[in-house]
This record gives C-alpha cells, structure tokens and sequence, in this order.
C-alpha cells in the first residue's frame, strides 16, 4: 500500500492509471464498518484508494473533535491486510489552503435532522468530500447508510454538480446486539455500551414517534430528534457525552 500525504505528489500518481478506482472517504479509526464499503470497493474496481483526514470543518463541538479516537497504527495494518492499493492522507494546510472560506453548501436537505442540531455541519461534510472526490478522482466512491442523510447529500452533491464520480450506498454494519458500528462506540462507558443497543431495538418498533422517544428517555438517553421522513426513522441520542445516530427503513 502506497501512502500519500502530499496532495501534489498524489495527483502526479493518480495520473499514471488509467485502472477503474474506487474512494472509500474515511476519518480513521476504522471498523468492520469501513472496511465492509472497502470489500465493495475491491469487488467493483482494480485500485482502492482510502482516505484518512479527520476534518475540523464539520465538527461544531471542539470536544468532540478532540475526543474523536485515533487509531492510525492499527488502521494502517488492517488496510494493508484488506489489500488496498493507496492511503492518503491530506495535511490540513494543504487541503484547506483557501482557510475554507470556499464552501459547498445546500440549503434544504442540510437543514433538518442532523444538520439542525450541529450548525455548519453538512457544509463542512460537503466541503471535504467535494475536495477529496476532486482529488482522487475515482469512478466510485463508497458510504454508509449508517449516515443515511450525509449520503444522500452527497450523491446529490456528485449530481448537481456533474461530477465524475458516481455515489454508491452500502448497508449499515451492526454489532451482534444491534448497535450500529461506529468509531464514537469507543468512548462509551461499560454501562452506556450496555443501554446502547436499546436504540435500534427501540428505533425499529412498531410504536409511534412519541412513544420510542418516551421508552428511550425513560432508559436514559437523551434525544437528539427521532423523525420519520418517506419511508425511513432518522434517529439522534445521546448516552453521556456519546452521540450516536441511526435510521430504520419502514
Ligand atoms: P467516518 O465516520 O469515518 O465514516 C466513513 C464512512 O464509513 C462513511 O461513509 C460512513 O457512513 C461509513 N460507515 C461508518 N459506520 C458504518 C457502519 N456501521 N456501516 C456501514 N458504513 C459505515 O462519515 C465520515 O467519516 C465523514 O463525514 C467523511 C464522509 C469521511 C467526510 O469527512
């Protein structure tokens, strides 16, 4: 696996192929997960290109950014083992040379679910993932339907734009007990691990909107939103100071 931390030095390679590409974005600390839209990703093209950059531009909460856990060491391992071709992994001077004040942003979708409780979030998601499909260049790029609402965004991104690269959506990766993989899981203390599948058994049901968010505030956790919209439930908690979010199609 070759790693590229310098935009530049990467664009002279990238330009050497003319082999199908497939581009799994990531910001590391990586899980089955990721490495489950990777698996596609070799299944679907000749060259895997992964990206690690943990973007500050869509963390609203500095805590949050700080706490995000970092693995590299064992991410660099695990990719190497899933035999993917390239890493890169873009310094922020570089890719924010601009100090980002060129942004991507959209003004409906954006707006509601996730994007009405953390400000400037999606825009900062656009933002990135526009520089980084730009950058690799790739025929496919692979996300999860875990983050329904940011794939979507993005899949219109690639469109309104006429951009080269076509969106593709993979399924959520669960833990056993139900809980949606997620790099945040990390920071969960035993106790909230515990209580936290109880969001997805919850999400799923039958009940009303109403009547999930009673029973998962009566279990302690805190709600973000629980909407329904088509025909999927979008759901955002909070157990301590872990967000986590899922959807269920109805
Ligand atoms: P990150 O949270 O690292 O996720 C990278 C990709 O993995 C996203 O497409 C996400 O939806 C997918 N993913 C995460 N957990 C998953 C699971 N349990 N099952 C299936 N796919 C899963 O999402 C981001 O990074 C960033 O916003 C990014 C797109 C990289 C832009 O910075």
């Amino acid at each position: 696996m070759k790693i590229f931390k310098s935009i530049k030095t990467w664009q002279v390679e990238r330009n050497k192929t003319s082999k199908t590409i497939g581009f799994v974005p990531t910001m590391g600390a990586l899980h089955e997960g990721h490495l489950s839209l990777i698996k596609k990703s070799k299944k679907e093209n000749k060259i895997t290109i992964v990206s690690i950059f943990v973007n500050p531009t869509q963390f609203n909460d500095k805590k949050d950014l700080n706490n995000y856990p970092n693995t590299l060491e064992k991410d660099i391992k695990e990719l190497k083992k899933m035999g993917t071709d390239y890493l890169i992994m873009p310094k922020y001077s570089e890719i924010y040379a601009d100090n980002y004040t060129y942004k991507v942003s959209e003004d409906k979708l954006s707006k509601i679910l996730c994007g009405s409780s953390r400000k400037g979030h999606f825009d900062g998601v656009l933002t990135i993932v526009m520089k980084l499909l730009n950058i690799a260049q790739a025929d496919k790029a692979y996300f999860g339907e875990k983050d329904y609402q940011q794939y979507v965004l993005i899949k219109k991104m690639a469109e309104t734009f006429f951009m080269k690269t076509k969106i593709i959506g993979c399924k959520t990766i669960k833990e056993k007990d139900g809980l949606a993989k997620s790099s945040r899981n990390l920071l969960l203390t035993e106790k909230e691990r515990k209580l936290a599948p109880n969001f997805y058994k919850i999400l799923k049901t039958k009940k009303s909107v109403p009547e999930k968010k009673k029973s998962l505030i009566k279990l302690g956790f805190k709600i973000d939103y629980i909407e329904k919209h088509d025909d999927r439930i979008f759901g955002a908690v909070k157990l301590g100071k872990v967000r986590l979010i899922d959807n269920v199609k109805i």
